[in-house]
């Protein structure tokens, strides 16, 4: 359990850099993982302005964990995404969006409390369901997502064409 770190809402005027740092280890991690994902550094700007536009839209918020003054992570969540497919339960749900821990500060318990303070505060909103997109590779996250409640609903497959 980390008690340093201390969990907040992100401020623009002063996170900015630390969160685009937190959002560049995420998608590096992912590439890890699936290497034809596009670097971080790559498609970080667009992503997080994209990230923080949806928050806008969809009564979302950024929470990032400190050190110091540096986030060294951060969740995204949304809470009221609205449901797009007609074959799904209508109306509309909460989803984390993204969320990172910096890999120096890792297995100390912020990522949980992290998906915590996301869950806190869409409850706060009234939602009734949470969903989280993960990289079925993704071992460590899956594993935190189940012990934090979660349960796969979904399977998206692939087969690569060419
Ligand atoms: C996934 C991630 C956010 C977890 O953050 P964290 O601060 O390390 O997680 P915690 O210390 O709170 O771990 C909580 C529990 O999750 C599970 N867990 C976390 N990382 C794990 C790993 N690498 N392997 C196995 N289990 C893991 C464990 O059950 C852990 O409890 P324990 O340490 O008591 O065994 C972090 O590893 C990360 O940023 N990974 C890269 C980006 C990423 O995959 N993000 C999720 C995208 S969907």
């Amino acid at each position: 359990m980390d008690n340093a770190a201390v969990i907040r809402e992100y401020d623009a005027a002063t996170d900015a850099q630390s969160l685009r740092a937190c959002f560049v280890d995420l998608q590096e991690f992912e590439r890890t993982l699936e290497p034809d994902l596009p670097s971080g550094a790559a498609v970080a700007d667009a992503y997080l302005r994209w990230m923080l536009g949806r928050c806008a839209t969809w009564d979302g918020a950024v929470f990032v964990a400190t050190v110091g003054d540096a986030a060294v992570g951060f969740v995204s969540v949304w809470a009221r995404v609205p449901q797009d497919e007609l074959d799904e339960p209508p109306g509309e749900y909460a989803a984390v969006s993204d969320l990172v821990v910096r890999p120096a500060f890792r297995r100390r318990g912020i990522g949980r409390r992290l998906l915590a303070e996301a869950e806190r505060y869409v409850r706060t909103r009234g939602a009734a369901t949470l969903k989280i997109g993960v990289l079925t590779r993704n071992v460590g996250a899956r594993r935190l997502y189940e012990r934090a409640g979660f349960s796969e609903y979904r399977v998206q497959m692939t087969k690569r064409l060419r």
